[in-house]
């Protein structure tokens, strides 16, 4: 098993270019699945779900291949519809196959994904949105066997009760070559879903009014390939600025996504960080001890606060000057990080949904464990804000989504190095 050792007191300085989105690649990827010829995806993440992604493409009969931060897809000779347990196992992602496969064969056999635990994760709104699109779906235990009953899925209007990511990107890919119109109304907004609705655009497919609530999808009987690059991760851009705010550092973000970090960059002025802005460029510096933030910190679906920066921007918070109070609304378990940072010295409370962060001098180095993605992301950034050692384990977690974390922070300058 991997770890981190960490040591703390350096401040973060210097360039960093910020690696290709998980979020967008991962669904981006179920995408190829649809293309009948190559499709060429720049700027991919080399993570551990990305890997996954591609077993489960090879599995279906697609031959994806890498070559530094490009993937090369071809789904011309795709073969098979059931997607092994085990893989679906390997990440929550896994799930978005399913608008995929059925989307390019009209039948496929899944079964309940994996992934981080961040408190239950139905996935009740994809089959019910997929049924209403003409999908008989029998769920038998852990496996879901899906077929539409006419060999093609149907254009519907569909509302969705909350605007799940996941479930807007099954009923995207669904629908984009489905028979006729689906309107989604209540879709989710993110960034990565419309990264994906440009790369299906680019693939043929005809797309209206993503980036907002509703989207129009007029459905191709097929899509061809195309040359793809990836949008850049906002979050792990996130969390290098949380990092840097934590060790009262300063830091240009290359290869940013500057617009779709802007519900981050607001929150951080707020804490006294200089932030400037450019062209795919992001500087912060952080001189002197963070200030609180005076407003409640409350997680929303997108352009609101991003529940997966509420760890990286607590661990910044937790040194600052007065009392910072978040407020996590998308997942029921999304503070399990919060023991850790209480071990290296934080004074956290946890009420529920609310998270009460009274911020202290300093921190202690410690021996922690990673619980989730982002989470584990945080230890290691409370871990460079503290004073002595601090032993990261369950780093397989950070891997899912964080491109050698201890070379980009070796690069800033800090202390951190992987052992095993
Ligand atoms: N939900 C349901 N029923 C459903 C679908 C979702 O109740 O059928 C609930 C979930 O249980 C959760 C909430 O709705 O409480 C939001 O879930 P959503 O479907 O929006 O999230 P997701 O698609 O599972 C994606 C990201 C997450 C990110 C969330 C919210 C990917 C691969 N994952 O998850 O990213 O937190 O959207 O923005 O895109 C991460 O990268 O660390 C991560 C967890």
């Amino acid at each position: 098993m991997q770890k981190f050792i960490v040591e703390g007191g350096s401040r973060l300085r210097g360039e960093l270019p910020l690696q290709g989105s998980k979020n967008s690649a991962l669904p981006i990827m179920a995408a190829t699945l649809l293309c009948h010829g190559e499709c060429v995806l720049e700027n991919c993440p080399r993570l551990t779900d990305i890997y996954s992604a591609s077993r489960i493409l090879n599995c279906l009969g697609c031959r994806c291949t890498f070559s530094d931060n490009t993937a090369a897809v071809d789904s011309l000779s795709v073969d098979r519809t059931a997607v092994p347990e085990e893989l679906m196992r390997e990440m929550r992602s896994s799930i978005i196959f399913m608008g995929a496969i059925l989307g390019r064969a009209g039948e496929c056999t899944v079964s309940v994904p994996g992934g981080c635990e961040l408190g239950p994760r139905p996935i009740d709104m994809h089959i019910a949105a997929l049924r209403k699109m003409g999908i008989e779906i029998h769920e038998t235990c852990g496996g879901i066997l899906c077929r539409a009953s006419s060999g093609r899925a149907r254009g519907a209007k569909l509302s969705l009760a909350f605007p799940s990511v996941g479930a807007t990107e099954n009923i995207i890919l669904c629908a984009v070559t489905a028979d006729g119109e689906t309107v989604i109304n209540n879709a989710a907004r993110e960034p990565e879903i419309c990264d994906l609705c440009s790369f299906l655009r680019a693939c043929g497919a005809e797309i209206s009014g993503d980036g907002e609530s509703r989207i129009i999808i007029n459905g191709k009987e097929k899509l061809h390939g195309c040359r793809y690059r990836i949008m850049s991760d906002r979050i792990v851009g996130a969390t290098y600025l949380a990092m840097t705010a934590a060790t009262r550092g300063e830091i240009i973000l290359t290869n940013a996504c500057v617009p779709e970090m802007e519900p981050f960059l607001s929150v951080f002025e707020q804490t006294g960080c200089s932030i400037y802005t450019g062209e795919n460029k992001i500087y912060m510096r952080c001189g002197t001890r963070l200030k609180a933030i005076p407003d409640r910190i409350r997680t929303m679906p997108h352009p609101g606060f991003p529940t997966d920066a509420q760890a990286v921007l607590m661990a910044a918070l937790i040194t600052a000057e007065g009392t910072s109070v978040f407020e996590e609304n998308i997942f029921d378990c999304r503070y399990r990080h919060t023991d850790a940072l209480v071990k290296m010295g934080a004074d956290i409370q946890v009420l529920g949904k609310v998270a009460i962060i009274r911020g202290v001098p300093k921190l202690h180095g410690a021996n922690v464990e990673a619980t989730d993605l982002r989470g584990g992301a945080a230890m290691v950034s409370a871990a460079l804000a503290a004073e002595g050692a601090s032993e990261i384990r369950q780093i397989c977690h950070i891997d899912r989504g964080y491109e050698k974390m201890e070379e980009a922070v070796s690069r800033l300058g800090g202390k951190m190095l992987r052992i095993g």
